[in-house]
């Protein structure tokens, strides 16, 4: 099939790639000029495991291209998937320009009935909204129909081309069999529904695992008051398959490009139909607390912050991905800074742009001199480091792993206090 996919970030470029890997042919479009460039010169513009193969694969065999022009993409394209960025307005609100600027140049583009479906994140009747707007550019016939996104960066290509359910929400019988022929090689559950119902199943998703991950943070601080290990909880309530044992994972709270966004519209949501959605609005309290309890307790260790070096490890908002969109590491950083602290980060992959914050090259650096270490991040090279010269290098002996990431025993063989989430502290001396 000829598919187009307009917004080449994360979720398109990774839609695009493994849609041109099932055999369709794919035309990815992007407003942005330098990453169609990159792309052209077979540069990806983002960290994705196993993406830049999958990509140069399908180059090399004619299946994928990039442009930023509209009308090299749209025309002939059974099917427009659109993966452009909905970020929070101001408000909380979601932010459809992008989505209605796609919209306006589908329409504009259409020569023949085509499907568009809604990949990005959208509030409810957005599936409606880009109808209007399509129509007021084209005479053609199309259906516009909700197809909401589940992969998670780190592991993007893997959960697209192995799905847990694929979601096709519109009342086109039409646009139904379209979209079953665009996905009729990946075998997981298709769900059909109404739009309406399928662009909010995406946001209740979102919201009810971010509720989950501050309800495991909720315990894990209680683990701290009555002496528990909030991992063995976390195991004991897991292995019920009615609660399951993924997002069960103490730590700093929930960030990235998705959840907060998401959360944040799904209580606007409420808002706008009259209801207080206290459970949402408690998930998110959490959260912020999750982040600042981790610098109260770098507080309470060291004195007043003031002067005082912290090297933070991890700016990511997860491991394995470069992405630092509301990453809970950079609340932890200008929280520290915020309270006179020096800070030095150091990520694997992630690159931020805070003068105040030296970025160096290796974790040691990070801490070279540093009365403490924060772990912000979940990546493989933090959990194996060697202590002892971590040790060394730095001036005091302070590790908050705000990931639970480090074994207890070595932390403190190699001389350190070690401070986790939900689980017993480790102190030197004691
Ligand atoms: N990142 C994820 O893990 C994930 C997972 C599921 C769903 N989603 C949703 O998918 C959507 C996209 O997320 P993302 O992380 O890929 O965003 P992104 O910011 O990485 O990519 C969006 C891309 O759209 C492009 N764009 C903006 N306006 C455009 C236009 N009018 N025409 C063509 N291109 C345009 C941007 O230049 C950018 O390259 C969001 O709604 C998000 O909530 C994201």
């Amino acid at each position: 099939m000829k598919v187009a996919v307009v917004g080449t970030g994360y979720v398109g470029l990774v839609s695009g790639a493994c849609l041109a890997d099932l055999g369709h042919e794919v035309i990815c479009i992007d407003t942005d000029a330098e990453k169609i460039a990159k792309l052209e010169a077979g540069i990806m513009p983002i960290f994705e495991q196993g993406l830049e193969e999958v990509v140069k694969r399908n180059a090399k065999a004619g299946r994928i291209r990039f442009t930023t022009d509209f009308s090299l993409g749209v025309p002939g394209a059974e099917v427009v998937s659109v993966a452009v960025g909905t970020p929070s307005a101001d408000d909380g609100s979601v932010d459809m320009k992008y989505v209605d600027a796609a919209a306006a140049e589908i329409g504009k583009n259409l020569s023949a009935y085509a499907v568009i479906a809604n990949k990005s994140t959208v509030p409810v009747g957005t599936a409606e909204r880009v109808t209007n707007i399509i129509r007021q550019h084209t005479e053609q016939e199309f259906d516009v129909v909700s197809n909401p996104e589940f992969l998670r960066e780190g592991t993007a290509v893997f959960d697209f081309s192995k799905p847990t359910r694929i979601i096709i929400g519109t009342d086109s019988e039409r646009a139904r069999e379209v979209m079953r022929k665009l996905y009729a090689h990946i075998s997981c559950q298709k769900i059909e529904t109404d739009a309406v119902s399928a662009e909010l199943t995406k946001y209740a998703c979102n919201t009810f695992l971010a509720t989950k991950i501050s309800f495991i943070n909720e315990v894990a601080h209680l683990s701290e008051a009555v002496g528990a290990d909030v991992e063995a909880v976390a195991a004991g309530m897991g292995s019920d398959p009615r609660i399951g044992k993924e997002f069960l994972k103490a730590g700093p709270g929930w960030g990235g490009g998705c959840f907060p966004k998401d959360v944040r519209a799904f209580l606007k949501l409420g808002e706008a139909h009259g209801h207080a959605m206290p459970l949402t609005n408690a998930a998110m309290a959490m959260n912020k607390l999750a982040r600042s309890r981790i610098v109260d307790r770098l507080e309470r260790e060291l004195g007043s912050l003031t002067g005082k070096k912290i090297g933070v490890l991890g700016v990511a908002f997860k491991g394995n991905t470069d992405d630092t969109r509301e990453s809970p590491a950079l609340d932890i950083i200008n929280e520290c800074l915020r309270r006179g602290a020096v800070v030095a980060v150091y990520d694997p992959q992630a690159r931020f742009g805070d003068g105040a914050v030296a970025q160096v090259d290796s974790l040691f650096e990070a801490a070279r001199d540093a009365e403490a270490l924060v772990i912000a991040t979940e990546w493989e090279e933090f959990r194996t480091l060697d202590l002892d010269k971590m040790k060394q290098t730095m001036a005091g002996d302070l590790i908050m792993d705000a990931r639970n990431l480090l074994d207890a025993d070595a932390a403190e063989r190699s001389g350190f206090t070690y401070l986790r989430v939900g689980r017993k502290e480790k102190r030197k001396g004691i």
